[in-house]
C-alpha cells in the first residue's frame, strides 16, 4: 500500500521510520518531510491548501492512506476536504479526525463541554467572551490562585497562562479578552480550577468504534532544567511513566478513554486516528488537562520505538473498521528521548549550523526535525533540531543511554535539558509527586 504522511517534524520522522518497517508498505510519500524522512520515503513539496495539488498527488502516486501528523491540517479540515472530493474520497483512508472531531484540540471550550457531558474527570471551569472581561475579572476575585487562564483556540503554545497572583491573572485576561495578540483564538477564554499533581500523557488509537491504548509517556515542556523558563514544544520524553501503573492506567482506560470514544460515537462524531490525553495525576486519580488529536512530539519518538506491532496493521484496522481484531504489542523496556535544540529556542535562534557526529550513533535512534541539507551537509534549520531516543532496561539506563548518544552529536549552540526523566527516578523510589492535592480554586 502507498501511504502519504503529512508533517515534517521529529514525530513524523518517527512515524516514517515505523511505517517503513511494515511489509504492508509499498511507497511512502511525506509532505513536506525533512532530511530524516528521506531515508524511509520520498519527500514531496506541495501546498496542502491547494486541493488540486493534493488530489493529483493522491491519484498519481496511487496513495491509499493519508496519515496526518500535526493538528493544524486536521483542525483546518484536511480530512473533510478529502472526504468531500469525489475523485479521491473512495481511494484513501485518512488517519486523523475530521474538523468537527478535531475541535477536541482546536477548541478548549468544546473539549471541556464534551468532558462535562460525558462525566470525564477534568478541572472545573468557566468560559468568558470578549464582552465579558469585567465578569471574568470578578470571577478571578472569587478564586484562590494560582489562576489557570486559557485561550479557547489554537495559539501555538501561547494560549495558557498560569498566573501566580491576581494582578498577573487580570493582566492575562486583559491581554487575551481585551487584546488582539492571540487573534480569534482568544475570542473566548477559560478560567480553570488549578490542579496540583504530576502530568503525563496517555494515547489511544481508534476507528471510532473500538480503541487500543498505546504506551504512556511524560514530556518535559519547559526549556530549563527543573521545569523552568518558557514553554517549548517539548524537550524530551520518557515512556512508560513509572507511576502510570496498571491500577492508574485502568482508571485512565475506564474513566477517560472509554467515555471519550463512546462520547464521540454517541454524539455522531466519527473519529479515526490518535487521541492524546494530557493528564494530571492528582493523588492517584487521573484528570484530563487537554486532548490532542494526534501523537505528541517528542512523545511519539519515545512511544513508537516501543510499539512492537505493525503500525500499518493498526491503520488497516482503522481503514476497515476492524481495529478491535488487531493487537498492540509493546516492548517492556523504557525509552527516553532527549531533544537537541538551537541556542535561544523557544525564542530567536540561528540556523545553518553544521551538524556533526550523526554517523557515530550506534545505540540510539536519531529523529530529525529542524534540519536541512545544504550542499549535502546536514545543518540546523529550526528550534528543535534532533531527538535522540534510546532504550534501557529501566528508566535510569534509558536516560543514560540517550544522553550518552546525544553527547556524540554536535552543532554550534546545541542546547538540551540535562534532567529528562530524572524526576521519575525519584518517583520510582516514592518521593516525587507523593502528596499532590486538588485545590478547588473557588473560595
Ligand atoms: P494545555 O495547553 O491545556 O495543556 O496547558 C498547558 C499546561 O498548563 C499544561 O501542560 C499544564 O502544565 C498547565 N495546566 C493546564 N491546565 C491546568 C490546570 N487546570 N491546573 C494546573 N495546571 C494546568
Ligand atoms: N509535546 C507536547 C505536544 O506534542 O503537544
Amino acid at each position: 500500500m502507498n501511504v502519504l504522511l503529512i508533517g515534517g517534524g521529529g514525530r513524523e520522522h518517527a512515524l516514517a521510520w515505523k511505517l517503513a518497517q511494515s511489509s504492508m508498505l509499498d511507497e511512502l510519500y511525506v509532505v513536506p518531510g525533512n532530511p530524516g524522512t528521506v531515508r524511509h520515503g520520498r519527500n514531496v513539496n506541495i501546498d496542502l491548501k491547494d486541493p488540486r495539488a493534493l488530489r493529483q498527488l493522491i491519484i498519481d502516486k496511487r496513495i491509499r492512506m493519508v496519515v496526518v501528523g500535526p493538528e493544524g491540517p486536521l483542525v483546518e479540515g484536511l480530512h473533510d476536504r478529502i472526504a468531500a472530493d469525489p475523485q479521491i474520497k473512495d481511494l484513501v483512508t485518512v488517519i486523523g479526525p475530521t474538523a468537527s472531531a478535531a475541535r477536541l484540540e482546536g477548541s478548549k471550550e468544546f473539549a471541556k463541554e464534551f468532558m462535562l457531558r460525558h462525566n470525564i474527570p477534568t478541572a472545573q471551569f468557566r468560559v468568558f467572551g470578549r464582552d465579558q472581561l469585567p465578569e471574568a475579572v470578578q470571577h478571578i476575585g472569587r478564586m484562590e490562585g494560582p489562576y489557570v487562564i486559557k485561550a479557547d483556540g489554537l495559539a501555538q503554545g501561547k494560549g495558557v497562562v498560569i498566573a501566580a497572583d491576581r494582578p498577573a491573572a487580570e493582566k492575562a485576561l486583559n491581554d487575551m479578552l481585551g487584546g488582539s495578540g492571540l487573534g480569534p483564538a482568544a475570542d473566548r477564554v477559560l478560567i480553570e480550577q488549578h490542579l496540583v499533581g504530576v502530568e503525563l500523557s496517555a494515547f489511544l488509537i481508534t476507528d471510532g468504534e473500538a480503541f487500543k491504548m498505546l504506551p504512556s509517556a511524560k514530556d518535559y515542556k519547559r526549556i530549563g532544567d527543573g521545569d523552568t523558563g518558557p514553554n517549548t514544544g517539548g524537550m524530551g520524553a520518557v515512556s512508560p511513566v513509572p507511576f502510570a501503573d496498571k491500577d492508574f492506567m485502568g482508571k485512565v482506560h475506564d474513566r477517560i478513554a472509554v467515555p471519550t470514544v463512546r462520547g464521540l460515537r454517541s454524539e455522531g462524531i466519527p473519529y479515526q486516528g490518535f487521541i492524546f490525553m494530557g493528564l494530571m495525576n492528582v493523588n492517584g486519580e487521573p484528570y484530563v488537562i487537554e486532548y490532542n488529536v494526534r501523537l505528541g512530539d517528542p512523545e511519539a519518538q519515545a512511544i513508537l520505538p516501543r510499539l512492537r506491532s505493525d503500525l500499518m496493521d493498526l491503520f488497516e484496522g482503522i481503514a476497515t473498521g476492524t481495529l478491535s481484531e488487531r493487537h498492540v504489542d509493546v516492548d517492556d523496556r523504557t525509552c527516553a528521548t532527549v531533544v537537541l535544540a538551537s541556542e535561544g529556542y523557544p525564542g530567536k535562534y540561528r540556523t545553518g549550523m553544521p551538524i556533526v557526529g550523526m554517523e557515530m550513533i550506534k545505540a540510539a535512534h536519531v529523529f530529525q526535525s529542524g534540519t536541512a541539507l545544504e550542499n549535502d551537509e546536514l545543518v540546523t534549520a529550526g528550534g528543535r533540531v534532533l531527538s535522540v531516543t534510546a532504550f534501557g532496561k529501566d528508566i535510569e539506563h534509558a536516560i543514560l543511554n540517550a544522553y550518552a548518544s546525544a553527547s556524540l552529536i554536535n552543532f554550534e549552540g546545541k542546547s538540551q535539558r540535562m534532567d529528562i526523566g530524572r524526576d521519575l527516578l525519584r518517583t520510582t523510589s516514592g518521593k516525587a509527586g507523593s502528596s499532590p492535592t486538588v485545590k478547588t480554586g473557588v473560595k
